[in-house]
């Protein structure tokens, strides 16, 4: 299970989280909807451990880290959480050196310190996973945006983390490549990975998530059943931001 408590997030003066509270079980899947500089990326950055919190507690499962403004949390805490939570990019960042299965092999090597052997047959097997058995050999720039983003699902999946996180996943791909990368997180979601999933695709979102927040300005502003937040917002602002949305779809 995650949790995330009253996590605060400041970037000089500029206050971007501004006391965050999420659960999500194990097994399901959250998705954060939101207008562009409300704090999602900084939440799952967060989350990961790429930023540190200036305020609030993250816990996953067993394992809990509390941030205040004059304490320092364990480094071997937050290299825990950073292993246990896998995390996809919306611009892929898979290493530009290595072939696609050297990317999926890469984080079982050094951080798990797997043998070659076993890193390779798990990197071809989570490669057949995605649909890219074909394509272990092929570097970044010969796969195509929608292949690159697939190896990068498999290379988060590589070190079995407890949970993944994904921004904005299929923003930067052409439309046409969208659907490949939404059906490997919807197979995901199936076998029961738990996953924090930042998307602009509603239709994917209304499907795939069994709960939905909505962020404004470093906070919740709505949360609940997508049913819920998508079709009975309470809130205005939300409601401002849903009608934008579906206005840009028309
Ligand atoms: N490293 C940073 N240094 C300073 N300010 C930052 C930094 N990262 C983010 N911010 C600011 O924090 C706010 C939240 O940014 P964030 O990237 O989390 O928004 P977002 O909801 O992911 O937006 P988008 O939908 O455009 O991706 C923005 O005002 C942004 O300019
Ligand atoms: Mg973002």
């Amino acid at each position: 299970m995650i949790e995330i408590r009253d996590v605060h997030k400041f970037f000089g003066l500029l206050h971007v989280l501004r006391g965050v509270d999420l659960t999500v079980e194990d097994g399901k899947v959250l998705v954060i909807i939101g207008p562009s500089g409300s704090g999602k990326t900084t939440l799952l950055r967060c989350f990961n451990l790429l930023e540190r919190p200036d305020r609030g507690i993250l816990r996953l499962d067993d394992l809990q880290l509390e941030f205040t403004p004059t304490s320092t949390v364990p480094q071997r805490l937050v290299l825990a959480l950073r292993q246990r939570t896998g995390m996809v990019f919306q611009s892929y960042n898979l290493f530009p050196h290595m072939t696609a299965l050297g990317n999926v092999m890469e984080g079982q090597v050094t951080v798990q310190k797997r043998p070659k052997a076993e890193a390779r047959e798990r990197g071809i097997e989570l490669l057949t996973k995605v649909g890219l058995a074909d394509k272990g050999d092929a570097y970044p720039h010969q796969l195509s945006g929608g292949q690159q983003q697939r190896v990068a699902i498999a290379r988060a999946m590589a070190v079995e983390p407890e949970v993944l996180l994904f921004d904005e996943p299929t923003s930067a791909l052409d439309p046409e490549l969208v659907g490949e990368v939404l059906k490997v997180i919807r197979q995901l979601a199936a076998e029961g990975m738990t996953m924090v999933i930042v998307t602009h695709e509603m239709k994917f979102a209304a499907d795939v998530a069994d709960q939905m927040v909505m962020m404004d300005n470093g906070v919740i502003l709505e949360q609940g059943t997508p049913q819920q937040v998508l079709k009975h917002p309470r809130n205005l602002r939300a409601l401002q931001f849903l009608n934008r949305l579906s206005g840009e779809e028309e």
